[in-house]
């Protein structure tokens, strides 16, 4: 019987060093992209791609990640009162019925690996996807996450999102060498966290996107401390490779790194400028201030 992919994990302990002073006391997952906080478009993706259970890794700090999907009562009540209804259905809506959140803590920051394990107890004997929310990728329609479901549907095996980078930006990256199988799909032949573009096996770099199969807890396990000391989900990933195929996806779409500086800002300007509301507005001020530069 073919599996479905019904869970996704996100892992929201990380402390967003990269993106302080703004993230001091807020979590970085709570940024917002024009209106909507980075957790909100990764919960999105998930959807789209029929992810019914979210399973958040959370953190100290953190407690604003479930707020958000909580019903906020009293919120609803004045909008009810003061007949925002837009408004009203636009709260409702952030978490349709069908889909719940399950929450749980990684009480020491012991790397990526680590933070996925977190979440065995939850995902039990079942394939799951791995967002990492930093990664915002833009599709026009087809999600990544979803992109690669319809992989995983027809070859039923973990599956990484993964994406051609600058070959002077390898060492911030986990980095594959594939056999390409088709334009896009290509089986995995190794992978290497953050190494250094001297000794980069390629300029492949996989981004905040997995399908894994719950095979992939056992591995963890006996993962020793790699990149940074930490305890890295792709030397789980190597050592997964070895015992099942693994295979890489080219994904359709444009990402950006919303934790770094740059790319947040990046984001914003083309999610400002796709924006319903505003982005005809955006759009007329970018032109005119690109004019006086
Ligand atoms: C993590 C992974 C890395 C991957 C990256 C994608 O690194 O360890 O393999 O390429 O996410 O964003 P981090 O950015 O958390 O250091």
């Amino acid at each position: 019987m073919s599996r479905k992919i019904t869970k996704a994990v996100f892992p929201v302990a990380g402390l967003g060093t990269r993106s302080l002073p703004a993230t001091k006391a807020v979590a970085k997952e709570m940024l917002p992209i024009v209106d909507k906080p980075l957790i909100q478009y990764a919960v999105e993706e998930a959807i789209a791609a029929g992810v019914e259970t979210m399973i958040f890794v959370t953190g100290r700090n953190k407690n604003s990640i479930p707020d958000h999907f909580d019903k906020s009562y009293e919120l609803e009540k004045e909008l009810e009162k003061s007949g925002k209804t837009e408004l009203l259905k636009m709260l409702r809506g952030l978490l349709p019925p069908h889909v719940s959140c399950a929450f749980i803590r990684q009480t020491e920051a012991l790397g990526l690996g680590h933070a996925v394990h977190c979440a065995k107890p939850l995902v039990g004997d079942e394939p799951f996807a791995v967002i990492l929310p930093d990664d915002m990728i833009e599709d026009g329609g087809r999600g990544c996450l979803q992109q690669m479901v319809e992989v995983f549907d027809d070859q039923q095996c973990s599956i990484l999102g993964v994406e051609r980078v600058d070959p002077k930006e390898t060492h911030k990256y986990g980095i594959v060498e594939h056999n390409e199988i088709s334009s896009r799909v290509g089986r995995l032949q190794s992978i290497v966290e953050k190494p250094r573009p001297e000794v980069a096996p390629s300029n492949i770099a996989v981004v905040g996107r997995y399908i894994l199969t719950p095979a992939i807890f056992k591995k963890i396990e006996t993962t020793g401390r790699g990149a940074g000391g930490e305890i890295q989900l792709t030397d789980a990933i190597a050592a997964l490779m070895q015992d099942e195929q693994v295979l890489s996806y080219e994904f359709e779409g444009r990402r950006y790194d919303c934790g770094s500086k740059f790319g947040f800002l990046l984001a914003n300007v083309e999610y400002g400028l796709l924006h319903p509301e505003i982005g005809s507005e955006f759009s007329a001020y970018l032109k005119q201030r690109c004019e006086n530069l």
